[in-house]
């Protein structure tokens, strides 16, 4: 397949708001400052992902401990076809443009079934989206891609009218469980307000289940999500003109029962004093402070059901895995 082929059948949409530049950039790093400015200590999660910390990602997601991944994966092979059946010829948004190989599961089915296939992705990096569109275009040579580069938000606002039949928004990998319960109440708004009734709502999410497995899927035996959490340091080192020593903090995953959601922090492992001259930044440590930087909310399907019917998304269908630890749910709005 040519080039022009493939060129021609990916169209990307720049959602950047050019009039009224956000927060980050009129002044990069403040929510860095103020993350780390509070008590206790938050820095915010989207400083895990340069370019080494999305490739730990990746190696966290194929790790034996971590089965979010493998076990959404497996339940989207079952569940795809009915899917498709269900919401019959249908655009597929998805948020996010990461990992292909669950969308290629869900293009499968829609080919399988006959459909014409159309892919919009949303990324706030258009390389990262040109790049994972590539592939696909390359091996679905009926695929049209729409991408929108820009942030969830904005793209939800501004999203195309559906050119097939309907469209279904796609939010998995239990992405979700890292929004806090009140950003988690505003952007299911966000979706609903998205959608035409009758369309459609794809979500994957992580199930409640022990504190010992859950504490061991966020603190694997080979450290890689350890690696992944203190390179959060390494990156706003390199960013900011930084002096974190990063033998000097640790990482913490504990799974908090009472909220149920993992939780993860950096330690430090002495009274230190740490600089980012770009941001003309001072932070004092105590020794054992910690950091929060991510959390992951792990929800009961039940609840999540009544939660998504408030907000307008009545439940499809269901589906999990045999252990019942990933849930992966097809809603419709009303
Ligand atoms: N949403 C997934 C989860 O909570 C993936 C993820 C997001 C993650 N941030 C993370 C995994 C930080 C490990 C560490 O598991």
């Amino acid at each position: 397949m040519s080039a022009s082929q493939i060129s021609n059948r990916i169209h990307l949409t720049y959602l950047v708001d050019r009039a009224t530049p956000s927060e980050d950039e009129l002044h990069p790093g403040s929510d860095v400052v103020r993350g780390l400015s509070q008590t206790p200590k938050t820095l915010p999660p989207r400083y895990f992902y340069d370019d080494r910390g999305s490739l730990l990602f990746e190696q966290i997601t194929e790790l034996p401990e971590y089965y979010l991944t493998r076990t959404e994966t497996e339940i989207l092979k079952t569940c795809a076809p009915d899917i498709a059946k269900i919401t019959g010829a249908c655009e597929l948004i998805e948020l996010g443009s990461g990992n292909s190989t669950k969308t290629r599961i869900l293009l499968d089915a829609y080919r399988s079934a006959g459909h014409p296939l159309v892919y919009c992705p949303i990324d706030i990096s258009a390389g990262i989206l040109e790049n994972s569109a590539q592939s696909l275009l390359i091996d679905y040579p009926s695929l049209e891609v729409y991408g929108l580069v820009g942030t969830y938000e904005l793209a939800l606002e501004k999203l195309p009218h559906a050119q097939l039949p309907t469209r279904m928004i796609g939010f998995i990998g239990s992405t979700l469980g890292n929004l806090s319960s009140d950003e988690c109440d505003i952007f299911l708004g966000q979706i609903t307000q998205a959608l035409e009734p009758g369309e459609y709502f794809l979500l994957g999410i992580d199930l409640h289940k022990s504190s010992q497995q859950l504490e061991s899927a966020y603190n694997d035996r080979q450290g890689v999500t350890a690696k992944f959490n203190l390179n959060m340091l390494q990156h706003l080192n390199q960013r900011f003109q930084g002096d974190f020593d990063l033998t000097q903090f640790e990482h913490v995953a504990i799974y908090n029962e009472r909220d149920r959601q993992i939780e993860m922090h950096l330690r430090s492992l002495s009274a230190q004093t740490v600089h980012l001259k770009a941001l003309n930044l001072t932070v004092e440590f105590l020794s054992g402070e910690t950091i929060l930087s991510e959390i992951s909310r792990k929800f009961d399907l039940g609840e999540m059901k009544e939660l998504l019917y408030k907000k307008n998304l009545e439940s499809v269908q269901s589906w999990t895995d045999p252990n019942q630890w990933f849930a992966v749910l097809l809603c419709r709005r009303r």
